[in-house]
Order: C-alpha cells, then structure tokens, then sequence
C-alpha cells in the first residue's frame, strides 16, 4: 500500500499481480498446520472413512459458501475485514475487530508450533530424539514440568525459533503484498507441494501401508449418528480453510477488479481439501508401516492426534524407516512451510485493519504488530508452560470464537441486513461460475442453523466437562481469557475514531442495485460498471 501521508491523496490499493497470485496465497493461507497433523487424527478419531461424509457435507454446506461469502465482503467493499464490515454498516465494523481478534489469539499460538517444526527439522537430520520421542519432547525439548502447572522458566529451543519467525514474518508482510505475501507463496507453496508428494510416495511404498489406509478409510458409519462427528466435520473445514476470521475477506480485497471470485473458491476449497486428504493418506501410511515395525494394530498405537501425532508419532517412525533422517527433514521442512505460509495470511489481517484504520504504513504496521506479537508470544508460549496455555487457547477460538465469529456473520449479512443478493450480484457480475440462488438460503438459513448448534453444544460441553481435566482457573484465564481478548479488541478498536476517511468510499455501481442493495429491477446488461473515484483500500 502506498505510504498515507493522512491527507486527501488518492491511495492506491495494493494488488496481487494476477489470479495465479492470489490462488498460490489462498492456498498458502488454507494449507496450514490443520491439514497435516490436525486433519489424519481427526477423521481417524470420528468414524475414519465415514468421516469423509459429514466432512464433503460441510465443505460443500458451510466450507465454500463462506469462502464465497468473504470474497465478496472483502473484494466488494476493498478493505481488511473492519473497514469492509464497516462499509456495510457503521455497527457491524465491530464483527470485522472480532474476526481480527481472533487472528491476534490463533498467530500468538500459531507461531509456537511452527517454532517446534522448525526445531525438529533440525533434529531430524540427527535423530535427536534417540529411542524416547515423549520423553524428548516434553522432558528434553519443552521442559514441562512434572508437578506445577505453571512455570515460567524459558525454554531457549523453543524462543530462539520463535524470534527466527517473527522476523521472517516481519519482513515479509514489511515489504507488502506483492512483493512480500505473493513472493513467499509464489516460493514457498510448490516447494511444499514437491516436498509433501515425495513423503506421501514413500509412505504408501512403506511395507504395511495398506494396513494403515485400512484403517484410516475403513468406515464406521454408526459415528455418522453421533452429532460430535458432525461437529467436529465443520470445526475442521472452517480452521482449515481460512474462513471466518478475516484472511479471506482482507485477501480478496487485494484482488483486482475484474477478477473471478467464484472459480477460484472452488479451486482453493477443492485445493485445500485434496492436500488434507493427501495428508490423511501419508500419514496413515506411515503409521500402517509403524504398527508392523512394533507388531500391534494401527488402532493400538498411541499417540495419533495433534502434537503427539507430529511430535511423538513421526518421529518414532522416523527412527524405524529406512532413509528416516531424509524423510524426517522433508517432514518437519513441510510443516514449518506451510505454517509459515498460514502465518503470513493471519498477521496481514491485523496488519491490514490496523494500516486502515489508524493510518499507518505497511512498515509500521508490520513491525508494530509483528513485533508486539512476537513479545507477547514469546512470553506466554516460550516458556515451559506454553505447551498448556497454546492447547487450551486453541481449542476455545476455535470452537467459541470462530464458530461464533461464522453464525453471527451469517446472520448479520443474511437475516439482519440483508445484503446477500447485493453480494451475489458482485460474485456474478465477474467471469467465473455463476452463483445461484442456493447460496443465500445456505448463508441465510443453513450456515445460522448448522453452525448455531454447533456454537451452542461446544459452549455446553466447555462449561459442563473440564477440558483435558485441567483446573477451572487455568481454562477461565486462557480458554476464556483468549475468547475475551477477541472480544475486547472488537469493541476497543471500534471505539477508537478513524484516522482516515471511511465513509467517502463508493463500492462498484452494480446494475439494477442500490446501495441499499435492494434490487430496482432491471437485469445486469449493458457496461461494465464504473470505476469508482478512488479503488483504493486506503480507508476512503
Ligand atoms: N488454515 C490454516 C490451517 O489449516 C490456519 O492451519
């Protein structure tokens, strides 16, 4: 974005250089840490190949209807999410600080755990995790203590990454959109692609493969009647494809304006879910050949889910395949990419709304932000506690702010101020596949109900059973604590007054549309619609 100087100079938004641009940093944002170690433990754990069912059910329900929805929202009104979530409506700017508080909490997390994939990528070359990978990890590594919950001794492996990252980060976002965020992507995103294609090969080559596709896609179909798999569908579509929580509205804004919004949903939505899928398929592999190796079924092994999954599981493979360090660096190198590419998408969207609100450069902004969160991170998750406080706080924005964050959404945009057809009229006016009418009943009716329940019984559930047994305190202050920062960033930043103009902005004139967006007959023929006075995302 082009340095504000705060006066009335045009600000010329910053673009993508083209649809193969925006696609690879879609991708990027989508492909994360929720598909290689989240996705395998979480279909294993809710009917295996059932799962597969309740998960196509959400991608094609909730998962691209949203992806669809804040396309719009941020390519339409031209800003990060509380400047386009203003535009629509002076009340709602406060939705778009939710969705950014919620980036503020997942990067101050999401940043540890590319750290301990940037560690093991290192001590996969050596294997250093010898013949004990728990002990390792949690004793060696991590350092968390045996008897105290709290502890705030810092754990140098874990910080010295940490700093490595956020100054990556910094730079990156530092030298803006095209030549920081669609660079590192464009780099970053077939290398993991090469990289990831080479394990799952070798893992699907691995004797006792079969045995582990057996058991990841063997179906229970009787999970399918049990809700908490259908919960656990959409939690994981949602995580796992960036929506919800400002990246795809602040990505699609950078979008040129004759850009096709539609297809390039279906090629991310479809994109990300292949590459989990792909995931699922190297993993289990993997583990069919590790349950072999240790004479048990793949059922019996210990640790597949999350971090024990990564952490412990792989690295006890590792130690049994041939070619195990090669493969462990290729592992680990993976991991760090594709955390690193989501982690960019996340910080640009608290970069990007404070750039928009408060008048700052893409520098500052960058170093401010970045380096904030690189204090705070370090101090709550470099320490030997942070194993704790990162478990318990992603778990509760996920299935509290996130799913929150989609119900409200859908409810504001398609019940309270019904602004769908305007939306989809957006959507339709560029090249691509045409939306129908489906999408606002999927918006308006579905996503509240589906997700509406989903939000109630994860609060039920978080209220009534003390998640991984740990202490009322500990769960209030991080869990909730986390939940109440989003909150508190929604209506802090809200009532801070703009520093740029916002509400000379005027959206594209569509056809037969008011501003309103109620329809005034008339159907979208004739030219194309005008350009308006200033393109900018400059908050104008
Ligand atoms: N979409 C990112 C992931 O899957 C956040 O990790």
């Amino acid at each position: 974005m082009a340095a504000s100087k705060g006066s009335a100079v045009a600000h010329t938004r910053e673009q993508w250089s083209g649809q193969l641009g925006f696609i690879l940093a879609a991708v990027g944002s989508a492909v994360g840490l929720g598909n290689i170690w989240r996705f395998p433990g979480v279909a294993y754990e809710n009917g295996g190949g059932a799962f597969l069912i309740p998960y196509l059910v959400a991608l094609l329900t909730a998962g691209i209807p949203v992806l669809l929805l804040d396309y719009s929202i941020g390519h339409r009104f031209r800003g990060a999410a509380p400047t386009s979530f203003r535009r629509i409506s002076r009340p709602a700017e406060s939705l778009g600080w939710f969705q950014v508080g919620i980036s503020i909490v997942i990067m101050l997390y999401y940043t540890v755990i590319i750290a301990w994939a940037a560690s093991y990528t290192v001590f996969a070359a050596t294997q250093a995790w010898g013949d004990d990978p728990a002990g390792f990890l949690f004793g060696e590594y991590l350092r968390v203590p045996e008897n105290e919950l709290v502890s705030v001794e810092v754990v140098p492996g874990v910080l010295v990454p940490m700093l490595l990252i956020w100054g990556v980060t910094i730079v990156i976002l530092a030298l803006g959109v095209q030549k920081g965020l669609e660079r590192a992507n464009v780099v970053f995103i077939p290398l993991l692609v090469v990289m990831f294609a080479a394990i799952v090969v070798r893992a699907v080559t691995l004797p006792g493969a079969a045995d582990g596709l057996n058991a990841f896609f063997t179906p229970d179909f009787g999970a399918l009647r049990d809700p908490g798999v259908w919960i656990a569908a959409y939690g994981q579509i949602f995580f796992s494809l960036s929506i919800a929580f400002g990246i795809m509205v602040t990505y699609a804004s950078y979008l040129r304006r004759r850009a096709n919004l539609t297809s390039t949903a279906l090629v991310v939505g479809f994109g990300n879910s292949s590459f989990e899928l792909l995931a699922g398929i190297g993993v289990f592999s993997a583990l069919g050949f590790m349950a072999g190796q240790q004479g048990v079924a793949v059922a019996d092994l210990e640790t597949i889910q999350g971090v024990g999954l990564a952490f412990v599981a792989f690295p006890q493979l590792l130690s049994l395949m041939p070619g195990g360090p090669v493969f462990g660096v290729l592992f680990f190198a993976s991991l760090t990419l594709a955390g690193m590419t989501s982690l960019i998408s996340i910080m640009q969207v608290v970069s990007a709304a404070f750039q928009e609100k408060l008048g700052w450069s893409t520098r500052t902004a960058a170093v401010v932000v970045g380096g904030s969160a690189a204090v705070i991170s370090t101090v709550l998750f470099s320490t030997t506690t942070g194993v704790l406080v990162l478990d318990v706080a992603d778990k509760y924005i996920n299935e509290v702010g996130v799913v929150g964050s989609a119900v409200v959404t859908a409810v504001v945009l398609g019940l309270v101020l019904r602004r769908l057809r305007e939306l989809q009229t957006h959507l339709n006016d560029r090249p691509g596949v045409v939306v129908g009418g489906w999408w606002r009943y999927l918006i308006a009716i579905a996503v509240p109900l589906v997700l509406g329940y989903i939000f109630v019984s994860g609060i039920r559930t978080l209220l009534t059973e003390r998640y991984g047994d740990m202490p009322v305190w500990f769960l209030t202050t991080f869990g909730w604590g986390s939940v109440a920062v989003a909150l508190l960033v929604a209506v802090g930043m809200t009532l801070v007054p703009w520093r740029r103009p916002i509400d000379e902005f005027v959206p594209d004139a569509l056809p037969g549309i008011h501003r309103s967006g109620a329809r005034v007959g008339g159907a979208p023929a004739g030219p194309p619609p005008p350009r308006p006075t200033d393109p900018s995302g400059g908050a104008r």
